[in-house]
């Protein structure tokens, strides 16, 4: 098989969580350009409606849908389906990450944070993969962790980094379990990537603009490439994990972070 044909992923379809803006964006883009049909899922109607006109090309649906919710897993699966005929390939993206010290967190903030970005990825993950199953020719369930699975960044991220650490051990957990139905399960691990999320002061973090600009900053000098990310760098990742490239890897943690790790 030659280079351009292993990346190839024509025809599939995927199912792309929080695309209507930031990295989800990037990847319904990038999914969209190297051949797949994509149902792009997100609770953010007004930028989720827009997504075709931003896009252009390729075959995309929309689908209005809070995953934390329970009637949203089915809903997503069938509409996909529905649309494409079957489902190839998960990106768990969708993901709020709101900045509270843990000695000012209430239960109702937690609670918030796991129901994205934890309970949402497993249930619809869980929802895709008996359709995978079902299919009988295997898939690919991509899920955005964070580089705060593996160490924390800053400081009031303690759901976050809860709910990112739990992602990680999920995704190593569930590639076991797939792993005879050839249903592979990876995780990403970004730095910071410049997104409409991270440009604006975080959720009830009692930053200014301003402030928030000056610890963007400051993290950025500690990156060793010396540059932000942008949503493309993690899209091109999800396009590895999602084609026959890395046929043989499951339980896969990618790091994506211009070396920040290491800093
Ligand atoms: N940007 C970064 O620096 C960075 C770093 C590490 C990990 N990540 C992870 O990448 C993912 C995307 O981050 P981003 O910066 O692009 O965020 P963003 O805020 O720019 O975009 C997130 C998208 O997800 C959607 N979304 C949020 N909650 C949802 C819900 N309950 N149901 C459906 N859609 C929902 C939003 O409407 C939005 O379109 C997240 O999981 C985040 O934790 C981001």
């Amino acid at each position: 098989m030659n280079t351009k044909s292993v990346f190839d992923i024509t025809g599939k379809a995927a199912i792309v969580t929080g695309g209507a803006l930031g990295i989800g964006f990037g990847i319904v883009s990038r999914l969209v350009e190297a051949g797949a049909e994509v149902m792009v899922v997100d609770h953010d109607e007004k930028h989720l409606a827009d997504v075709p006109n931003r896009l252009k090309i390729g075959k995309v649906r929309t689908l209005a849908l809070d995953i934390s919710k329970e009637d949203g897993w089915e809903k997503a699966v069938k509409a996909c389906v529905s649309d494409f005929g079957k489902v190839d390939i998960l990106v768990n993206n969708a993901g709020i990450y709101p900045q509270v010290p843990i000695l000012k967190m209430e239960p109702p903030l937690l609670e918030k944070v796991l129901g994205v970005n934890l309970k949402g990825l497993v249930f619809l993950s869980k929802a895709v993969a008996l359709q995978m199953i079902k299919q009988g020719h295997g898939g690919r369930i991509i899920n955005i962790a964070s580089i705060d699975s593996l160490h924390p960044s800053m400081v009031g991220l303690g759901a976050y980094d809860s709910s990112k650490g739990a992602v990680w051990s999920f995704t190593k957990n569930f590639a076991l379990e797939m792993a005879p139905h050839r249903i592979l399960v990876n995780a990403i691990a970004p730095g910071a990537i410049a997104t409409e999320g991270t440009s604006k002061p975080l959720a009830n973090s009692g930053l200014t603009e301003a402030q928030m600009k000056e610890i963007m900053d400051s993290f950025t000098k500690r990156i060793p490439l010396g540059r932000q990310g942008v949503p493309d760098d993690i899209a091109k990742v999800v396009q590895f994990l999602a084609s026959e490239a890395s046929d043989y890897m499951t339980g896969s943690m990618v790091v994506v972070d211009g070396g920040v790790l290491l800093a």
